[in-house]
């Protein structure tokens, strides 16, 4: 592509060491579409003709049939996804071929592929991100009378509706959602006619490329254009985020469906048996979702590295963006998609779930809220509950077993309705205010989510 200059060959040292083909050649059919849209703009300007536009429309769509067929050879010597493309096109219609790259760059070229396959990604992501909803959705209405302890510290804290948990993942995943589509919404910006730095000396129309290939706007500064990277950054933060998200609930499946805690299990078909240890069924989807969030913020933060020293603009450092976008993007599909499958299939356990509600010292913070509401200063409330509870460890027994004579003892604002209090649901239920776990306000959000994602 560049003979003209040169006197020797490349070493194939370097080509190998420089080649992408072996990666980028997943960008075949966003490289063709931009390829058809640029050429359209060359007719559209008089640079082709229209016999010239057909030969390269055809030649372009036959060799994307090829590609899909699995048929067509990848030749690593000509680089990358772009010039073997178009070297192959050249073979096959001539000149025609040869006018294609006019007033383009492969510099624009690449930012316009990247940007096209992951408007299409961001899509199938939130897509996924859906799916993954639904299925807590589902689970939470399957189980919407299940409490369980919510934890802080992973120390018992106060009782959970078990849908009021999966709900909180079910909002983490709104949100996740909601920045996927913001960094689509900023990526999807037609660059060509960037041209390598500095546009082109041959103006095409740049507007018509965009309506094209479905951008509403065009970059407007050929340098940004050619050297940033910051959506795929974007993106893969977002990706980083729901790896994350998935990596937390992972660990909470891990945990309720271990011997220790028993809240849930996973079916046969999500998880695997040992090879020497007859009786074990592991959690491999969760931990596995858990190791791999590993790589998926390592390509972040892989990414971010790459771009830190460039110079303006582009460099060839930024062929680095590829394999971190793709693993992330494979990754974090393969993990969704999983996910809203596994999640269809766990059974809740009712009778643990009972049992580990069943420690009154969950009901503690009640208690104190009772003492406020008789005129006693939270603090000081603070300190005579915890004093009950501590009185009750001395003697092992619970909050429940004390007499009205031990609670008076302790503050005489208690009366006998303060074993009133001592009730999982009626502590949920007096949770009424907005976000708050009473059943009234989950049976709301699942209501609400349910019509949201239908
Ligand atoms: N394969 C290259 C990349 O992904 C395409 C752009 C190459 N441009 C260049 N001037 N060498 O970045």
């Amino acid at each position: 592509m560049w003979k003209g200059r040169f006197k020797t060959d490349t070493a194939q040292l370097l080509k190998d060491y420089s080649e992408s083909i072996s990666f980028d050649w997943r960008l075949y059919r966003h490289d063709i579409a931009g390829s058809i849209a640029h050429a359209t703009a060359l007719e559209a300007a008089g640079l082709i003709n229209q016999t010239e536009l057909e030969a390269i429309r055809s030649g372009l769509a036959s060799i994307r049939d090829e590609i899909d067929r699995g048929e067509f050879v990848w030749k690593p010597d000509l680089e990358d996804v772009h010039m073997n493309i178009e070297a192959e096109l050249t073979r096959r219609i001539g000149d025609p071929g040869a006018k294609l790259h006019t007033a383009r760059s492969r510099n624009d070229q690449v930012a316009l592929d990247i940007r096209l396959y992951l408007r299409d990604q961001a899509d199938e992501i939130g897509q996924l991100l859906a799916e993954v909803q639904k299925s807590l959705v589902e689970l939470g209405e399957k189980n919407a009378e299940v409490v369980i302890p919510g934890y802080t510290h992973l120390q018992r804290a106060q009782p959970v509706l078990f849908a009021h948990h999966l709900l909180a993942y079910v909002e983490m995943f709104s949100r996740d959602a909601g920045r996927v589509a913001d960094a689509r919404g900023r990526l999807n910006v037609m660059p060509l006619g960037s041209g390598a730095i500095a546009g082109s000396t041959i103006n095409l129309d740049r507007e018509l490329i965009a309506r094209l290939l479905d951008f509403p706007a065009i970059t407007q500064n050929s340098m940004d254009a050619v050297s940033d990277r910051d959506f795929a950054v974007e993106l893969l933060s977002a990706m980083a985020l729901i790896g994350i998200h998935l990596s937390r609930l992972s660990e909470d499946l891990i945990l309720w469906a271990s011997a220790e805690f028993k809240f849930v299990t996973i079916s046969d078909a999500y998880t695997t048996g040992s090879s020497l240890m007859p009786q074990k069924k592991n959690p491999d989807v969760c931990e596995l979702t858990r190791g791999k969030t590993g790589r998926v913020v390592g390509n972040l933060v892989s990414l971010l590295t790459t771009l830190k020293g460039l110079p303006m603009t582009y460099n060839r450092d930024m062929q680095e963006d590829k394999e971190p976008l793709f693993d992330s993007v494979d990754t974090v599909k393969a993990s969704l998609q999983i996910y809203a499958a596994m999640l269809r299939e766990i059974q809740v356990n009712p009778a643990p779930c009972a049992e580990a509600v069943a420690d009154w010292n969950l009901l503690a913070t009640d208690v104190a809220d009772y003492l406020v509401l008789h005129g006693v200063p939270f603090r000081k409330a603070h300190e005579i509950v915890g004093k009950t509870v501590a009185l009750c460890v001395e003697q092992g027994v619970a909050l429940a077993d004390l007499s009205l004579e031990d609670y008076k003892a302790l503050s005489p604002a208690f009366e006998a309705d303060v074993f009133d209090l001592l009730n999982v649901r009626r502590s949920i239920d007096a949770r009424t205010n907005p976000g708050a776990p009473s059943s009234a306000n989950v049976q709301a959000q699942l209501a609400r989510w349910k019509a949201a994602l239908e």
